[in-house]
């Protein structure tokens, strides 16, 4: 039930293992890396005392002087304020260029640890070891770190490699309801972006993966980092075709800057930007609309959202106010927003030249009211 998926990254290439029970069983994938240097563990409060009793043995075989760090949980690690801590509290304990820091939690973990892993002494070695479906299959591959600032999410960061990342999906089990269905979102962006072969698997074997049987999670993290794996090979840097995971997102980055972060799961956010983005497409004829309705079909069959009052029901959505947000979006280049699109299963393209008329008649199809203009 073993995967090993190879990011080819030249000299920055790493492996990504996703398996059943592989914490108990990876001391032979790190002891290599590791060399029995120190380890700086950077994990969360609820990660380090509920998932790290059982990782402990192993990291005192491969690291006798390994040491942990928590960083608060939420976004709120991801601040010049939490970065500045963790790298205070490592200094002060020792860490150094010989140290290799391990991230061992969800988003959030991995991206503040990532973040300190490139900043300390000029950066050091990264080892990921994601505890959410969302890390698992998108934030733990691919070398970006990032914090929020008052500016907005993510907007500072570098890239950075790990030297292996371990997905180890028993780790899953204990992930609430709401956690999983949010990566799940990701997990359906992945299959869109890969064809119909993988989208009608995650239709034929949904309720496997929402009961989290082992292998159907292996499968679904294993697609989802190739997917990764694939677009990043070729485009490292986020200079072109890197672009393309971004479907789904053009509308999902606005919809939570409008609602406010954390009003609702990224996934979920992923999930509505994810039936805009196919509706878009068949408004502008690339894609047939019977696509249309199986996508959001599966999405609704996932209890994802795929219409903006199932996202949050709450006020009222602005079509004006969301266009607005997506001007500001770090994919607008020179007033242009960029659209991710869909020919078909597998067949994705980037566009800047969708039609504001188009644009508006997907965000009404979404649940959007017309109007608000004058700055709503
Ligand atoms: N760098 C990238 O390429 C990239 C890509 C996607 C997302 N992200 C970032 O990832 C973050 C979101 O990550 P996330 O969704 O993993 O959130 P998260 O890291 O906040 O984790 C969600 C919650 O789940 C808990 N948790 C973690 N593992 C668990 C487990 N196995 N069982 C039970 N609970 C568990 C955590 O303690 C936390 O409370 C965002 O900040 C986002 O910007 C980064
Ligand atoms: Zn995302």
């Amino acid at each position: 039930m073993n995967r090993r998926v190879h990011i080819d990254l030249g000299e920055r290439s790493y492996d990504v293992v996703v398996a059943p029970n592989l914490l108990g069983d990876c001391d032979a994938a790190l002891a290599p890396l590791v060399r029995a240097r120190r380890i700086a563990l950077v994990t969360d409060p609820w990660v380090g005392d509920n998932l790290l009793p059982a990782f402990a043995p192993t990291l005192d075989a491969l690291s006798p002087g390994w040491t942990r760090f928590t960083v608060s949980g939420g976004e709120a690690a991801k601040s010049f304020a939490g970065i500045e801590a963790l790298l205070k509290d490592m200094l002060d304990a020792g860490i150094d260029r010989g140290c290799v820091l391990l991230a061992f939690g969800g988003g959030v973990v991995g991206d503040v640890g990532g973040f300190a892993a490139a900043l300390l002494m000029r950066g050091i070695d990264l080892i990921q070891v994601p505890t959410t479906l969302m890390a698992q299959v998108d934030s733990s591959v691919g070398g970006k770190n990032a914090i929020n600032t008052a500016h907005g999410k993510n907007l500072v960061g570098t890239f950075l490699q790990p030297k292996i990342v371990l997905a180890d999906v028993s780790l899953l089990a204990s992930l609430p309801e709401i956690e999983l269905r949010s990566g799940y979102g990701e997990v359906v962006k992945c299959a869109l972006l890969r064809g119909e072969r993988e989208f009608a698997w995650l239709e034929d074997n949904l309720e496997r993966i929402l009961a989290r049987d082992p292998a159907a999670l292996v499968e679904v993290v294993a697609m989802g980092v190739e997917t990764k794996a694939r677009i990043v090979s070729e485009d490292e840097l986020d200079r072109g075709r890197r672009a393309l995971v971004n479907l789904g997102h053009t509308f999902a980055h606005a919809f939570e800057t409008q609602a406010g972060f954390g009003e609702f799961p990224h996934g979920y956010a992923v999930a509505t930007g994810l039936a805009c983005a196919a509706d878009l497409s068949a408004r502008l004829g690339a894609l047939a609309p019977a696509t249309v309705e199986r996508v959001t079909e599966h999405l609704r069959r996932a209890g994802l959202p795929t219409r903006l009052d199932e996202l949050a029901g709450d006020g009222e959505w602005r079509a004006a106010a969301i266009e607005r947000s997506m001007l500001h979006d770090k994919k607008t280049v020179a007033g242009r927003t960029h659209f991710v699109l869909l020919e078909d299963l597998g067949k994705p393209c980037v566009s800047d030249a969708v039609p504001p008329a188009a644009l508006r008649e997907t965000l009404l199809w979404a649940g959007a009211v017309d109007g608000g203009e004058a700055g709503a």
